[in-house]
């Protein structure tokens, strides 16, 4: 890991992120939320993000470089995420860092934003090494990967329709608990009966793949049934039974992709890891099974820039750079 102060800039979606970062020091991590602006429409619009950013991302950076007490002139990098994520809310915030490192003389590089994920362990947790099972759950995404080496990904699986997040904002949009839906869905889960109701886990034989669009019909079915009958189900037990399928689900795919891996090292991130049971789940399986997990705190599994500077830390001690013609990616994958 270098010793170099890394500015990295994350606006793939809906937070315009920004952080100063020198090895797994993060000296400043802000950003500014959008979730306001989206909340009426029930999920982001494109197009209300990208000008958002435009507006919101001179003074992140400004602010990030004043709380870690750092000039302009002192960053040795420049970090901004590439892709995957919204055309238009990536371009504000890759043309802004490339802007500004040509500006600075300092080198610019583009990182993958499910690799700043990945990398976001390795700022809190010391024991966080290859190899290892990652667990990526986010609003866009859902994939384990088997790290073989830093960089050297293998993906497991993934979702074959919607990420996590996805289902947890669907649903909660359903159950008129509002988006986001996943920390309406953790809130109004405390005190219910996660076994009150039994949904069905999806493709129990593909050890390492999801799928939550049945979820969302079951649910569905469940309380129209419920409706007709006059019977609803208190709101907390069907918000609690919806969290512990998508959370069960998860944890037996990633111990399955530790089972047979053979890894001693469990890691996860993205933004649905912030869920409270997701990561008592995931501790409490990760004792029983014997291995080293690595979850890093709430706001560094939500999207935020440290994680985009650690992911370029990483690339920038193998050579990496990006060229001034390098664009961004909305398609881009993992490995
Ligand atoms: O990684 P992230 O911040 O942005 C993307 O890259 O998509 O993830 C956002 C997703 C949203 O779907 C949101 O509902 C979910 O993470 N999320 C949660 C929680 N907090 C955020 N899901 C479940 N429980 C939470 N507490
Ligand atoms: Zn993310």
């Amino acid at each position: 890991m270098g010793d170099r102060l890394i500015l990295g800039i994350e606006t793939s979606c809906d937070e315009t992120a920004c952080a100063v970062v020198r090895g797994t020091d993060v000296l400043s991590s802000v950003l500014a939320s959008q979730t306001d602006m989206h909340a009426r429409f029930g999920g982001v619009v494109p197009e209300v993000a990208a000008r958002a950013h435009i507006e919101a991302i001179r003074p992140m950076v400004h602010m990030a470089l004043r709380k870690a007490g750092v000039h302009s002139d002192e960053i040795d990098a420049i970090a901004a995420t590439q892709g995957p994520g919204l055309v238009g809310s990536l371009m504000v915030g890759f043309s802004f860092a490339k802007a500004l490192a040509w500006g600075l003389g300092a080198p610019f590089i583009g990182i993958d934003h499910m690799e700043g994920h990945l990398f976001a362990p390795r700022l809190e947790n010391p024991d966080y090494h290859p190899p290892a099972v990652i667990l990526l759950a986010s609003g866009g995404h859902s994939q384990l990967v088997h790290m073989k080496d830093w960089g050297d990904y293998e993906i497991l699986g993934g979702t074959i329709d919607d990420a996590a997040g996805e289902a947890f904002d669907k649903l909660a949009r359903f159950m008129g608990l509002g988006y986001p839906g996943g920390p309406a869905i953790d809130t109004t889960s405390d005190g219910g009966d996660p076994k009150s109701i039994r949904f069905p886990r999806a493709l129990p034989d593909r050890p390492f793949d999801f799928s939550f669009s049945g979820l969302k019909t079951s649910v569905v079915n469940h309380l129209q049934k419920a409706k007709a009958a006059e019977e609803l189900p208190p709101i907390a037990d069907v918000a609690a039974s919806v969290q512990e399928a998508i959370v069960d689900v998860l944890v037996t795919k990633t111990f399955n992709a530790v089972n047979e891996t053979g890894v001693k090292v469990v890691a996860a991130g993205g933004g649905v890891l912030a869920n409270r049971r997701l990561r008592v789940a995931l501790e409490e399986r990760a004792a029983d099974a014997g291995v080293e997990l690595c979850v890093p705190s709430p706001a560094l599994c939500t999207d935020n820039g440290a994680m985009i500077a650690a992911a370029a830390d990483f690339r920038l001690d193998n050579g990496a750079t990006s060229s001034w013609y390098d664009d961004v990616d909305p398609g881009l994958r993992l490995g």
